[in-house]
């Protein structure tokens, strides 16, 4: 017998109205992990539950969803086409690849900023590193990553910019003004801003709050609801955005 909890997923997906039925979103999850050996990696945290509750709700609505995912153990909502990579070029190989015809698209996930410069093919020893002193020591060089949010906002509309781009933001101290310093400088349409040093908020957890940070406009606050609620609330958002961008 199925699962009741599939079931139930399966019957909200049928009976919620279709708000976004015609509109194709790509939405980004979870933490990108890169490996310094088989092994050790360095990564991003993130469970995935903010953009799983996104592409969730975004399926419910009628959207065709794209959800290209990081490595975490979350099941794929119902309604949702998922592309699971492990690192950040993974991940932009994997958004470029799905982004044409995207009318919207969403980056919740935690990209890590960069990545070791040399992968090593077996698991580096101890006992093979240098010793400075007593104890051995490793040197880990690490390069930037590519700026996969930055780079879709960047495009034209006819290279396939879509026609709304949210990006993300996790600070622990000056959240709106970091927001406003990386919606001009990723050139997106909307950051949605998470204060990440509130308790139930953020990372891992299953309620989050955030604000709604868009050029030239007063931000929106959202208060602490589950990630589910607050997905509810930022697709209102894109939904809105998108039909006045078409008026
Ligand atoms: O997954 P959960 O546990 O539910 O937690 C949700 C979350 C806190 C991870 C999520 O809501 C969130 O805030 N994600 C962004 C985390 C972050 O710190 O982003 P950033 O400041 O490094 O990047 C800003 C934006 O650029 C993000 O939209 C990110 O996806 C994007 N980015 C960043 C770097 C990069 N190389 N490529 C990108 O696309």
């Amino acid at each position: 017998m199925s699962d009741p909890r599939e079931i139930a997923a399966q019957a909200s997906l049928l009976v919620a109205p279709k708000s976004l039925r015609g509109e194709s979103l790509l939405i980004t999850a979870g933490g990108t992990r890169e490996p310094l050996d088989p092994v050790r990696a360095i990564t991003n945290r993130s469970s995935g539950k903010m953009g799983f509750a996104i592409a969730s709700e975004a399926a419910r609505r009628g959207a065709e969803v794209t959800l290209v995912s990081g490595p975490v153990s979350l099941s794929t909502p119902p309604g949702v086409k998922r592309v699971d990579v492990e690192t950040a070029l993974e991940m932009r190989e994997a958004v470029l690849a799905a982004l044409d015809g995207t009318t919207a698209f969403v980056a919740a996930a935690a990209v890590a900023d960069f990545r070791p410069a040399e992968r090593a093919d077996h698991k580096i020893k101890k006992e093979a590193l240098a010793c400075d002193g007593e104890s051995p020591s490793l040197e880990v060089r690490l390069v930037p990553n590519p700026d996969i949010l930055a780079e879709v906002a960047s495009r034209p509309a006819e290279a396939g910019r879509p026609e709304f781009v949210v990006g993300f933001a996790a600070e622990s101290r000056d959240l709106i003004e970091a927001a406003r310093r990386k919606l001009e400088r990723k050139r997106c349409d909307l950051i949605v801003a998470n204060d990440i040093s509130r308790s139930g908020a953020g990372f891992e957890a299953d309620s989050n709050a955030v604000i709604l940070v868009a050029p030239d406009r007063p931000e929106i606050e959202v208060p602490l609801a589950p990630k589910s609620e607050v997905a509810a609330v930022l697709l209102d958002y894109v939904e809105a955005e998108l039909r006045v961008g078409r008026s």
